[in-house]
């Protein structure tokens, strides 16, 4: 019999809306369990590597957090403190690592390292952040949506400020789940579809005007103006997208009821007001929590196929 090919999470797109429709059921029943306190180890005996090449504060305690809850276990490796660091190809890591555990997660800057990683690798590999995409990030984003205003299809997300990571995953996830992303950039930080991974443009709508993109939209979001490897721009950045802080005043154009998120960490007075971050819109403590919640339901697909019970 033909092997199965293996399944990674490399970028959103890498799931159809179907495989994420059935993570996030199965994100509410072990949501649920763990909030019962009720046992729930089906990873006994699995362990997963975690390659980290940048800072992390949720990404690595909801990984390790969340298979120590699976019943297996997490192993963080710092790339300064591996032979990676030390110019080992990532292709001859990738064979060894994978032949020790069952699932790898990396955090690092270009894509490709990733995606070369993966082609090498006997198990599953996730992308914990890399310069281009976030997808982990966007899986617990739209299950907050879910949980507190429904499903996404069909509704506006306004992105304000810097076209990276966390925001060419969200346009991404607008192409799989049909909704629609306002985004407004300051000039010369816009956009880049192929860079982005999209299949074309009908998902998106850019605005000069940062206000004009939080008009009526369901959710309202942003994310640091200097992300990790960008330091070297960071006076440049500063200057350049001080027009571009969600306030008050951009939650007044939105919808009523529009949510605002924040993958976090975030910077007050700067991406965002502390007004808006800290009041009664702001979703970010739920949405980071749900890291968690969706990562273990990830790490149950990726390790188990699909469970149903
Ligand atoms: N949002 C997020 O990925 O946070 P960390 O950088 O702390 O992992
Ligand atoms: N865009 C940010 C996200 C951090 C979670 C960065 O890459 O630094």
């Amino acid at each position: 019999m033909a092997q199965q090919p293996i399944k990674h999470f490399l970028q959103f797109k890498d799931f159809s809306r179907e495989e994420f429709e059935h993570l996030f059921r199965r994100t509410g029943i072990i949501k649920e369990r763990f909030k019962r306190y009720q046992p729930y180890h089906p990873l006994a005996d699995r362990t997963l590597a975690m390659i980290f090449e940048k800072s992390s504060t949720r990404t690595r305690l909801s990984f390790e957090a969340g298979m120590h809850q699976l019943g297996g276990a997490a192993i963080y490796l710092n790339t300064r403190d591996t032979q990676l660091g030390r110019g080992e190809p990532v292709e001859d890591a990738a064979e060894v690592i994978s032949r020790m555990v069952d699932a790898v997660m990396i955090r690092t800057f270009d894509q490709e390292i990733v995606e070369r990683f993966a082609s090498h690798s006997r198990v599953p590999v996730i992308n914990g952040l890399t310069n281009e995409y976030h997808p982990c990030q966007i899986l617990a984003d739209l299950y907050t949506f879910l949980e507190h205003r429904g499903p996404i299809r069909g509704r506006t997300v306004a992105w304000v400020g810097d076209s990276n990571n966390v925001c060419n995953t969200w346009l991404q996830a607008a192409e799989v789940f049909d909704f629609n992303v306002h985004v407004s950039t300051p000039p010369g930080y816009e956009v880049e579809p192929e860079r982005a991974g999209l299949y074309g443009t009908d998902h998106y709508e850019q605005f000069a005007d940062p206000m004009e993109a939080c008009r009526d939209a369901d959710l309202v979001t942003t994310d640091v103006w200097t992300s990790m490897g960008f330091e070297a721009e960071n006076e440049a950045r500063r200057q350049a997208f001080a027009d571009w802080q969600v306030d008050a005043e951009m939650m007044r154009v939105a919808r009523p009821d529009a949510v605002f998120m924040h993958c976090l960490p975030a910077h007050r007075g700067e991406e965002v007001e502390a007004a808006v971050i800290d009041g009664p819109q702001s979703v970010v403590w739920d949405e980071a929590e749900n890291r968690l919640h969706t990562q273990k339901a990830l790490l149950e697909y990726l390790l188990l196929g699909r469970v149903e019970e």
